[in-house]
């Protein structure tokens, strides 16, 4: 087990690309960290940096305080697990999965190997399948054998680079949880990276947000969700986007502007749809468009020429080119200065 250090980790291709900007992250021993953020944010440079496939330009990557960032790959004792998932075909799935522990030195015996392959095929559910050409296997088990890979030689850092993203969506679903399940078992340091916010929100214990090559926020995915740090961070976590509005059409009467020109932040479920006349309510809007999505809809507003999403209840569905009102809960608005993007106190 590690603990991961990145000080002022950067790294500047060749024509001049910064892809990781002065990324300064502590990952603690055993925990499981998303990095997440959009395409081309420097999130693979990161990992390939901690795993020693990619040199940095400058900064320092520390392994239970102790620098590797010299140390070749092979001497790292760290697991990674690709997008697309490498494996050999010309292999069964026992010679895949134990394929780390053959070629490692000292060689485990064999009946060694066989008990800890088993045991990694119980956890991914591959038993029955050992003995499998590997090519003959779907497209899941393939990801499955690819993991288990990894897993066997039991290195003390795991780090998974959008490993589920060619997987059907059912079954991606069931290995989030999995992974998430085999992670609390076995207690390694997981560094998971993804452009997919519902999958870090559903298996990390934190989440590193990236833009551009540099960390925006680092918190847990309720800090990130209720107290994100800036405009980017609220408007990339979140199934239902955020709403922003200009905050001079509520913040305006409260007197908490003061002439800054700011942004509000409102979640889609904060927002309740009244009638248009209701007292209480603060804006207007029409009804544009209505997503249902079964267990909830999604509203979409004219308000003021502004697209305002809200959560609704499908028994109480409005027609499309409904005049409706709108209530927001003061305590759940999050303001934002629009010079710097930060979030700033209401
Ligand atoms: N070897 C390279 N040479 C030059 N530029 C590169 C190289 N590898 C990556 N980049 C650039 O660095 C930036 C970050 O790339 P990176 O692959 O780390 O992003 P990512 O967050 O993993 O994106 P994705 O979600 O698409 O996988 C991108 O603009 C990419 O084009
Ligand atoms: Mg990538």
């Amino acid at each position: 087990m590690a603990e991961i250090h990145l000080s002022h980790l950067t790294k500047q291709f060749p024509g001049g690309l910064v892809a990781v900007n002065d990324f300064e992250l502590v990952i603690p021993d055993g925990s499981f960290v998303a990095l997440l953020g959009p395409s081309g944010c420097g999130k693979s440079t990161t990992m390939n940096m901690i795993s020693g496939l990619e040199k940095p330009t400058s900064g320092e990557i520390y392994f239970d305080k102790q620098p590797i960032t010299k140390l070749p790959p092979g001497a790292r004792t760290v697991g990674f697990v690709f997008q697309n998932y490498a494996i050999f075909t010309h292999m069964s799935v026992a010679e895949n999965i134990s394929f780390g522990l053959r070629v490692s030195k000292p060689r485990p015996s064999g009946a060694e190997i066989e008990r800890r392959v088993g045991d990694i095929a119980d956890v991914l559910g591959l038993r029955g399948m050992l003995d499998r050409n590997a090519s003959r296997l779907s497209v899941n088990d393939m990801q499955k054998v690819a993991l288990g890979r990894s897993m066997v030689v039991n290195p003390a850092i795991f780090l998974l680079d959008e490993p589920f993203s060619n997987l059907d969506a059912a079954f991606r679903a069931y290995m989030r949880a999995e992974l998430k399940r085999i992670q609390h078992e076995v207690g390694q340091t997981m560094v998971y990276v993804t452009h997919d916010q519902v999958e870090a929100m559903s298996m990390a214990d934190h989440i590193a947000v990236m833009d551009a090559g540099r960390l925006q926020q680092y918190g847990t995915p309720d800090e990130l969700y209720n107290a994100p740090a800036n405009r980017f961070v609220a408007g990339f976590v979140g199934s239902t986007q955020m709403n922003f509005l200009p905050a001079t059409l509520v913040v305006g009467e409260q007197g908490a502007g003061n002439g800054r020109s700011l942004t509000i932040g409102i979640r889609p479920e904060n927002v309740l749809l009244v009638p248009p006349d209701a007292a209480g309510a603060t804006l207007a809007g029409k009804v544009n468009l209505i997503e249902p999505l079964g267990a909830k809809d999604v509203i979409h507003l004219d308000v003021a020429g502004h697209d305002v999403r809200v959560i609704g209840v499908p028994g109480q569905r409005p027609r499309v080119g409904d005049n409706v009102g709108l209530v927001f809960d003061p305590d759940r608005q999050l303001l934002f200065d629009n010079e710097t993007d930060l979030a700033v106190e209401a």
